[in-house]
């Protein structure tokens, strides 16, 4: 009986180690990540680096997921895809120039004070 026990929970434990890398959370791609703009977008593309941005939850950008492990983009339907629009949540504009913590330039902005060399200026993240 006890024997049967010690094999049962031996099987569980091995079904949950070899289920968790399912559940684990994406790892941060290399550094030179190039966003892919819209059609007829205006500005050069960004190229985003996660190694700068250590000091950011992945949750503080990546709040809404795709699948189990993996991120929705950015521009996916119901989120940011609204090309558009200037202003509003849905904006893709504004989830990334708008005044609020969680857009890059208004991340920036708001902590210009502490880190001085950090970019704020069109061309320091639209690079040619
Ligand atoms: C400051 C914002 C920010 C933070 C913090 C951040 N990311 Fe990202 N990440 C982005 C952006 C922007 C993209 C590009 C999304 C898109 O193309 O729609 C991205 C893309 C990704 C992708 C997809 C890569 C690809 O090739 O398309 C993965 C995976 C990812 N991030 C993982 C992470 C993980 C893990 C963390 C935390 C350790 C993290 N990110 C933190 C902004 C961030
Ligand atoms: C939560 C705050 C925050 C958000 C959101 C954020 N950043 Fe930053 N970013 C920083 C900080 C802090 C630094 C300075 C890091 C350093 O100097 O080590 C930085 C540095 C940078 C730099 C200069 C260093 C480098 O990697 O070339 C670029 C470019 C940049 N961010 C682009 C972006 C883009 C694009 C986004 C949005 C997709 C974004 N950031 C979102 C906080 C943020
Ligand atoms: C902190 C980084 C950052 C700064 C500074 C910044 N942008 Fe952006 N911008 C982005 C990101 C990220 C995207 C979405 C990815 C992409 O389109 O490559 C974007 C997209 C755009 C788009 C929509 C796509 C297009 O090219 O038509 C426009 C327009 C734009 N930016 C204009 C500007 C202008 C004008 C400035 C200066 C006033 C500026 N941006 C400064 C990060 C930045």
């Amino acid at each position: 009986m006890k024997r049967s026990l010690f094999m049962t929970l031996m099987v569980a434990a091995l079904a949950v180690a070899l289920a968790l890398p399912l559940y684990a959370a994406p790892k941060a791609p290399a550094d030179g990540l190039a966003m892919k703009p819209p059609a007829g977008a205006k500005q050069a593309a960004v190229k985003f680096n996660h190694g700068t941005h250590k000091s950011a939850k992945c949750a503080d950008c990546h709040h809404k997921k795709a699948g189990a492990n993996e991120f929705a983009k950015c521009d996916s339907k119901g989120c940011h895809g609204d090309y558009a629009a200037k202003t509003g949540k849905e904006s893709y504009y504004a989830a990334f120039h708008g005044n609020n913590a969680k857009s890059c330039l208004g991340c920036h902005k708001a902590a210009k004070d502490k880190s001085p060399n950090i970019p704020t200026a069109c061309p320091k993240c639209h690079v040619k």
